[in-house]
Protein backbone atom coordinates (compact mmCIF):
# COMPACT_ATOMS: atom_id res chain seq x y z
CA UNK A 1 0.00 0.00 0.00
CA UNK A 2 1.53 3.29 -1.06
CA UNK A 3 1.93 6.02 1.41
CA UNK A 4 1.63 8.83 -0.53
CA UNK A 5 -1.66 10.99 -0.20
CA UNK A 6 -4.29 9.83 -3.15
CA UNK A 7 -5.02 13.04 -3.36
CA UNK A 8 -3.42 16.63 -2.37
CA UNK A 9 -5.32 19.71 -1.87
CA UNK A 10 -2.44 22.93 -1.68
CA UNK A 11 -3.68 26.26 -1.24
CA UNK A 12 -6.59 26.19 -3.40
CA UNK A 13 -8.49 29.09 -3.84
CA UNK A 14 -11.67 28.82 -6.15
CA UNK A 15 -12.95 32.76 -7.55
CA UNK A 16 -16.46 33.20 -9.39
CA UNK A 17 -15.87 35.90 -12.08
CA UNK A 18 -19.23 38.73 -11.87
CA UNK A 19 -19.29 41.85 -13.36
CA UNK A 20 -17.97 43.85 -10.52
CA UNK A 21 -14.90 41.56 -10.51
CA UNK A 22 -13.51 38.00 -9.61
CA UNK A 23 -14.56 37.13 -6.23
CA UNK A 24 -13.29 34.43 -3.42
CA UNK A 25 -15.38 31.30 -3.22
CA UNK A 26 -13.01 29.22 -1.46
CA UNK A 27 -9.85 30.52 0.22
CA UNK A 28 -6.18 28.67 1.32
CA UNK A 29 -7.87 25.00 1.79
CA UNK A 30 -5.04 22.47 2.07
CA UNK A 31 -5.83 18.67 2.93
CA UNK A 32 -5.01 15.45 2.04
CA UNK A 33 -6.61 12.21 1.64
CA UNK A 34 -4.47 8.63 2.14
CA UNK A 35 -5.69 5.99 0.41
CA UNK A 36 -8.21 3.89 1.75
CA UNK A 37 -9.19 6.85 4.24
CA UNK A 38 -11.95 9.44 4.51
CA UNK A 39 -12.29 13.35 4.68
CA UNK A 40 -15.32 14.88 5.84
CA UNK A 41 -16.40 18.40 4.54
CA UNK A 42 -18.69 19.95 6.33
CA UNK A 43 -20.14 23.56 7.28
CA UNK A 44 -23.12 25.36 6.19
CA UNK A 45 -24.85 25.76 2.89
CA UNK A 46 -23.27 28.11 0.39
CA UNK A 47 -20.06 27.47 2.24
CA UNK A 48 -17.73 26.37 -0.73
CA UNK A 49 -18.25 22.07 -0.16
CA UNK A 50 -19.59 21.02 -3.64
CA UNK A 51 -17.21 24.11 -5.75
CA UNK A 52 -14.12 22.38 -4.24
CA UNK A 53 -15.95 18.80 -5.21
CA UNK A 54 -16.29 20.02 -8.53
CA UNK A 55 -12.63 21.89 -9.01
CA UNK A 56 -10.80 18.33 -7.75
CA UNK A 57 -13.09 16.29 -10.74
CA UNK A 58 -12.32 19.21 -12.86
CA UNK A 59 -16.32 20.27 -13.34
CA UNK A 60 -16.61 24.12 -12.35
CA UNK A 61 -19.69 25.92 -13.71
CA UNK A 62 -18.85 28.05 -16.13
CA UNK A 63 -17.71 31.37 -14.61
CA UNK A 64 -15.59 29.65 -11.78
CA UNK A 65 -11.46 28.54 -11.87
CA UNK A 66 -9.00 27.91 -9.72
CA UNK A 67 -7.35 30.74 -8.60
CA UNK A 68 -4.89 29.88 -6.79
CA UNK A 69 -3.36 26.75 -5.33
CA UNK A 70 -2.45 23.06 -6.65
CA UNK A 71 -4.63 19.68 -6.56
CA UNK A 72 -2.62 16.72 -6.66
CA UNK A 73 -4.39 13.54 -8.03
CA UNK A 74 -1.66 10.82 -6.97
CA UNK A 75 0.91 13.64 -7.69
CA UNK A 76 -0.72 14.48 -10.96
CA UNK A 77 -1.49 18.09 -11.07
CA UNK A 78 -5.30 18.03 -11.82
CA UNK A 79 -5.85 21.83 -12.96
CA UNK A 80 -3.04 21.85 -15.44
CA UNK A 81 -3.85 18.89 -17.37
CA UNK A 82 -4.45 18.69 -21.12
CA UNK A 83 -9.04 18.44 -21.31
CA UNK A 84 -8.22 14.77 -22.89
CA UNK A 85 -5.99 14.14 -19.77
CA UNK A 86 -8.74 15.45 -17.52
CA UNK A 87 -11.52 13.27 -18.65
CA UNK A 88 -8.98 9.99 -18.56
CA UNK A 89 -8.70 10.73 -15.17
CA UNK A 90 -12.76 10.87 -14.64
CA UNK A 91 -13.87 7.91 -13.97
CA UNK A 92 -10.82 5.60 -14.43
CA UNK A 93 -9.01 7.43 -11.06
CA UNK A 94 -11.82 9.71 -9.46
CA UNK A 95 -15.42 9.60 -9.60
CA UNK A 96 -18.01 11.58 -7.75
CA UNK A 97 -21.84 10.54 -6.53
CA UNK A 98 -24.56 13.13 -6.40
CA UNK A 99 -27.43 13.86 -4.28
CA UNK A 100 -29.86 12.83 -6.55
CA UNK A 101 -29.90 9.53 -8.43
CA UNK A 102 -32.61 10.74 -10.71
CA UNK A 103 -30.76 13.42 -12.16
CA UNK A 104 -27.75 12.02 -12.38
CA UNK A 105 -28.97 8.57 -14.25
CA UNK A 106 -29.99 8.41 -17.73
CA UNK A 107 -33.70 7.67 -18.20
CA UNK A 108 -33.77 5.99 -21.32
CA UNK A 109 -31.52 3.45 -20.49
CA UNK A 110 -31.13 0.57 -18.73
CA UNK A 111 -29.27 0.70 -15.24
CA UNK A 112 -26.77 -2.28 -16.80
CA UNK A 113 -26.41 0.06 -19.46
CA UNK A 114 -25.13 2.92 -17.50
CA UNK A 115 -22.59 0.68 -15.69
CA UNK A 116 -21.33 -1.05 -18.67
CA UNK A 117 -21.15 1.94 -20.42
CA UNK A 118 -18.99 3.86 -18.11
CA UNK A 119 -16.94 0.41 -18.12
CA UNK A 120 -16.55 0.60 -21.52
CA UNK A 121 -15.93 4.27 -21.92
CA UNK A 122 -13.19 4.03 -19.21
CA UNK A 123 -11.35 0.29 -19.14
CA UNK A 124 -11.75 -0.08 -22.98
CA UNK A 125 -13.58 -3.71 -22.10
CA UNK A 126 -15.54 -5.36 -25.07
CA UNK A 127 -19.71 -5.36 -24.64
CA UNK A 128 -19.62 -8.91 -23.18
CA UNK A 129 -17.37 -8.07 -20.85
CA UNK A 130 -18.43 -4.75 -19.60
CA UNK A 131 -21.76 -6.47 -19.59
CA UNK A 132 -20.30 -9.21 -16.79
CA UNK A 133 -18.63 -6.73 -14.54
CA UNK A 134 -21.69 -4.48 -14.45
CA UNK A 135 -23.35 -7.52 -13.11
CA UNK A 136 -20.85 -8.14 -10.33
CA UNK A 137 -21.01 -4.34 -9.61
CA UNK A 138 -24.28 -4.72 -8.98
CA UNK A 139 -24.30 -7.25 -6.60
CA UNK A 140 -21.64 -5.27 -4.91
CA UNK A 141 -23.69 -2.83 -4.15
CA UNK A 142 -25.98 -5.19 -2.72
CA UNK A 143 -28.32 -4.62 -5.07
CA UNK A 144 -30.88 -7.91 -4.70
CA UNK A 145 -31.70 -10.04 -7.74
CA UNK A 146 -29.34 -8.22 -9.39
CA UNK A 147 -29.62 -10.59 -12.91
CA UNK A 148 -33.03 -8.89 -13.21
CA UNK A 149 -32.55 -5.38 -12.01
CA UNK A 150 -29.43 -5.17 -14.60
CA UNK A 151 -32.61 -4.78 -17.13
CA UNK A 152 -34.70 -2.02 -15.28
CA UNK A 153 -34.70 1.79 -15.83
CA UNK A 154 -34.42 4.32 -12.79
CA UNK A 155 -37.60 5.10 -12.57
CA UNK A 156 -38.48 1.32 -11.95
CA UNK A 157 -35.88 1.55 -8.97
CA UNK A 158 -36.76 2.63 -5.20
CA UNK A 159 -34.29 5.84 -4.28
CA UNK A 160 -32.14 3.55 -2.32
CA UNK A 161 -31.30 1.18 -5.20
CA UNK A 162 -30.84 4.05 -7.63
CA UNK A 163 -27.82 5.53 -5.44
CA UNK A 164 -26.61 2.23 -5.32
CA UNK A 165 -26.68 2.29 -9.18
CA UNK A 166 -25.02 5.61 -8.57
CA UNK A 167 -22.41 3.70 -6.41
CA UNK A 168 -21.66 1.17 -8.52
CA UNK A 169 -21.26 3.49 -11.73
CA UNK A 170 -18.97 5.38 -9.72
CA UNK A 171 -16.97 2.11 -8.57
CA UNK A 172 -17.05 0.34 -11.70
CA UNK A 173 -13.64 1.52 -12.15
CA UNK A 174 -12.07 1.20 -8.76
CA UNK A 175 -11.48 4.85 -8.97
CA UNK A 176 -8.09 5.49 -6.35
CA UNK A 177 -10.59 8.39 -5.28
CA UNK A 178 -14.04 8.92 -4.73
CA UNK A 179 -16.14 12.64 -3.95
CA UNK A 180 -19.55 12.11 -2.45
CA UNK A 181 -21.34 14.80 -2.55
CA UNK A 182 -24.83 14.62 -0.35
CA UNK A 183 -25.12 11.24 -0.77
CA UNK A 184 -27.72 9.95 0.85
CA UNK A 185 -29.90 13.44 1.82
CA UNK A 186 -32.76 12.55 -0.36
CA UNK A 187 -33.21 9.20 1.22
CA UNK A 188 -34.72 7.86 3.87
CA UNK A 189 -33.02 7.45 7.63
CA UNK A 190 -32.93 3.82 7.12
CA UNK A 191 -31.82 3.58 3.34
CA UNK A 192 -28.72 6.39 4.53
CA UNK A 193 -27.48 4.29 7.17
CA UNK A 194 -27.36 1.26 4.37
CA UNK A 195 -25.47 3.44 1.41
CA UNK A 196 -23.07 4.86 4.41
CA UNK A 197 -22.58 1.07 5.48
CA UNK A 198 -22.19 -0.15 2.04
CA UNK A 199 -20.04 2.95 1.11
CA UNK A 200 -17.45 1.85 4.10
CA UNK A 201 -17.68 -1.52 2.86
CA UNK A 202 -16.48 -1.04 -0.58
CA UNK A 203 -13.58 1.64 0.92
CA UNK A 204 -12.55 -1.12 2.72
CA UNK A 205 -12.36 -3.58 -0.11
CA UNK A 206 -10.83 -1.39 -2.73
CA UNK A 207 -9.00 1.21 -0.43
CA UNK A 208 -10.27 4.24 -1.84
CA UNK A 209 -9.80 7.30 -0.59
CA UNK A 210 -13.47 9.15 0.06
CA UNK A 211 -14.33 12.89 0.19
CA UNK A 212 -17.59 12.70 2.05
CA UNK A 213 -19.55 16.54 2.44
CA UNK A 214 -22.80 15.64 4.25
CA UNK A 215 -25.13 17.54 7.08
CA UNK A 216 -24.87 13.95 8.88
CA UNK A 217 -22.34 14.63 11.64
CA UNK A 218 -23.39 11.07 12.90
CA UNK A 219 -21.74 9.43 9.53
CA UNK A 220 -18.95 12.00 9.85
CA UNK A 221 -18.14 10.39 12.98
CA UNK A 222 -19.23 7.26 12.06
CA UNK A 223 -17.18 6.61 8.69
CA UNK A 224 -14.47 9.67 8.31
CA UNK A 225 -10.87 9.33 9.46
CA UNK A 226 -10.32 13.08 9.46
CA UNK A 227 -13.22 16.21 8.67
CA UNK A 228 -12.36 20.01 7.19
CA UNK A 229 -14.76 22.53 8.41
CA UNK A 230 -15.73 24.94 6.64
CA UNK A 231 -17.33 28.56 6.74
CA UNK A 232 -17.65 31.02 3.97
CA UNK A 233 -15.45 29.60 1.91
CA UNK A 234 -12.27 28.94 4.12
CA UNK A 235 -11.37 25.97 6.05
CA UNK A 236 -11.75 26.79 10.44
CA UNK A 237 -11.03 23.25 12.17
CA UNK A 238 -9.60 20.39 10.58
CA UNK A 239 -8.11 17.55 11.79
CA UNK A 240 -8.90 13.80 13.11
CA UNK A 241 -12.67 13.06 13.10
CA UNK A 242 -12.85 11.85 17.05
CA UNK A 243 -10.61 15.03 18.25
CA UNK A 244 -12.30 17.18 16.23
CA UNK A 245 -15.81 16.39 17.34
CA UNK A 246 -15.17 15.47 20.92
CA UNK A 247 -13.08 18.76 21.45
CA UNK A 248 -13.76 21.48 19.07
CA UNK A 249 -11.51 24.38 18.92
CA UNK A 250 -13.21 26.80 16.89
CA UNK A 251 -16.65 28.50 18.47
CA UNK A 252 -18.39 27.64 14.91
CA UNK A 253 -17.35 23.94 14.99
CA UNK A 254 -18.78 24.05 18.87
CA UNK A 255 -21.58 24.95 17.61
CA UNK A 256 -22.11 22.64 15.00
CA UNK A 257 -21.46 20.14 17.31
CA UNK A 258 -24.13 21.20 20.28
CA UNK A 259 -26.35 18.64 19.50
CA UNK A 260 -24.13 15.64 19.45
CA UNK A 261 -23.91 13.86 21.66
CA UNK A 262 -20.91 12.86 23.73
CA UNK A 263 -19.30 10.51 21.43
CA UNK A 264 -17.64 7.47 22.90
CA UNK A 265 -15.22 5.50 21.94
CA UNK A 266 -16.47 2.87 19.19
CA UNK A 267 -20.12 4.02 19.60
CA UNK A 268 -22.13 5.28 16.60
CA UNK A 269 -23.36 8.18 19.07
CA UNK A 270 -25.73 10.63 16.67
CA UNK A 271 -25.98 9.50 13.19
CA UNK A 272 -29.05 11.32 12.18
CA UNK A 273 -28.24 14.39 13.82
CA UNK A 274 -28.00 17.43 11.59
CA UNK A 275 -25.57 20.08 12.16
CA UNK A 276 -27.02 22.33 14.59
CA UNK A 277 -28.52 25.82 13.86
CA UNK A 278 -26.38 28.73 14.85
CA UNK A 279 -28.12 32.46 14.86
CA UNK A 280 -27.31 34.74 12.15
CA UNK A 281 -26.05 33.96 8.19
CA UNK A 282 -22.98 32.94 6.42
CA UNK A 283 -22.07 35.91 4.49
CA UNK A 284 -22.68 35.80 0.89
CA UNK A 285 -20.67 35.56 -1.96
CA UNK A 286 -18.56 39.02 -2.51
CA UNK A 287 -19.61 40.33 0.86
CA UNK A 288 -17.21 38.43 2.73
CA UNK A 289 -15.15 40.51 5.30
CA UNK A 290 -11.48 40.52 5.05
CA UNK A 291 -11.78 39.65 9.27
CA UNK A 292 -13.07 36.46 11.03
CA UNK A 293 -16.10 35.94 8.32
CA UNK A 294 -18.14 34.42 11.91
CA UNK A 295 -17.49 37.04 14.39
CA UNK A 296 -20.60 38.88 13.46
CA UNK A 297 -21.90 35.69 14.96
CA UNK A 298 -19.65 34.39 17.59
CA UNK A 299 -19.71 34.39 20.74
CA UNK A 300 -16.45 34.73 22.09
CA UNK A 301 -15.71 38.26 19.69
CA UNK A 302 -13.05 40.11 20.82
CA UNK A 303 -11.85 43.67 19.62
CA UNK A 304 -8.89 42.10 17.76
CA UNK A 305 -10.94 39.87 15.76
CA UNK A 306 -13.54 43.07 15.07
CA UNK A 307 -9.55 44.65 13.59
CA UNK A 308 -7.08 42.03 12.37
CA UNK A 309 -7.49 40.01 8.70
CA UNK A 310 -8.96 36.77 9.22
CA UNK A 311 -6.61 34.11 11.07
CA UNK A 312 -4.75 31.09 9.09
CA UNK A 313 -5.53 28.02 10.24
CA UNK A 314 -2.87 27.20 13.27
CA UNK A 315 -2.14 24.17 14.83
CA UNK A 316 -3.00 23.22 18.51
CA UNK A 317 -2.83 19.58 18.89
CA UNK A 318 -0.94 17.25 16.64
CA UNK A 319 -3.52 16.27 14.82
CA UNK A 320 -6.21 19.57 15.03
CA UNK A 321 -5.59 22.78 13.61
CA UNK A 322 -7.79 25.88 14.49
CA UNK A 323 -8.46 29.24 12.39
CA UNK A 324 -9.69 31.85 15.38
CA UNK A 325 -7.92 34.38 17.45
CA UNK A 326 -9.72 33.11 20.62
CA UNK A 327 -10.23 29.31 20.30
CA UNK A 328 -11.80 27.07 23.22
CA UNK A 329 -9.34 25.34 25.66
CA UNK A 330 -8.79 22.19 25.06
CA UNK A 331 -9.09 20.20 28.39
CA UNK A 332 -6.58 18.05 29.85
CA UNK A 333 -7.47 14.81 29.89
CA UNK A 334 -4.46 12.82 31.22
N1 LIG B 1 -23.84 28.16 -10.59
C1 LIG B 1 -23.55 29.08 -9.67
N2 LIG B 1 -23.45 30.40 -9.99
C2 LIG B 1 -23.14 31.33 -9.08
N3 LIG B 1 -22.88 31.07 -7.79
C3 LIG B 1 -22.97 29.80 -7.41
C4 LIG B 1 -23.31 28.73 -8.31
N4 LIG B 1 -23.30 27.58 -7.62
C5 LIG B 1 -22.97 27.89 -6.34
N5 LIG B 1 -22.77 29.22 -6.23
C6 LIG B 1 -22.34 29.91 -5.03
O1 LIG B 1 -21.03 29.44 -4.69
C7 LIG B 1 -20.87 29.37 -3.28
C8 LIG B 1 -20.37 28.00 -2.87
O2 LIG B 1 -21.39 27.09 -3.20
P1 LIG B 1 -21.31 25.53 -2.93
O3 LIG B 1 -22.31 24.92 -3.86
O4 LIG B 1 -19.91 25.06 -3.03
O5 LIG B 1 -21.81 25.43 -1.44
P2 LIG B 1 -22.00 24.13 -0.53
O6 LIG B 1 -21.08 24.26 0.62
O7 LIG B 1 -21.89 22.91 -1.36
O8 LIG B 1 -23.50 24.32 0.00
P3 LIG B 1 -24.69 23.24 0.20
O9 LIG B 1 -24.50 22.69 1.59
O10 LIG B 1 -25.92 24.08 0.10
O11 LIG B 1 -24.60 22.22 -0.88
C9 LIG B 1 -22.22 29.72 -2.67
O12 LIG B 1 -22.18 31.03 -2.22
C10 LIG B 1 -23.19 29.57 -3.82
O13 LIG B 1 -24.26 30.49 -3.69
MG1 LIG C 1 -23.22 21.47 -2.00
Amino acid sequence: MSSDPVLVLDDLSIALATISGEVPVVEHLSFSVAQGSTIALVGESGCGKSMTALAIMNLLPQGFRCSGGRILLESEDVVAATPSRRRALRGNRMSMIFQEPMTALNPVFTVGEQIAEALRAHQNLGRRAAAARALDMLRAVQIPAAENRIKAYPHQLSGGMRQRVMIAIALACRPKLLIADEPTTALDVTVQAQVFDLLARLQEEMSTAIILITHDLGAVADIADDVAVLYAGRCIEQGATRVVMEQPLHPYTAGLMVCVPHLQPGVMAARHRLLAEIPGMVPPLGQRPTICAFSDRCTRVGNDCLSEPQPPLFTLAPTQAVACLHPLQRETTA
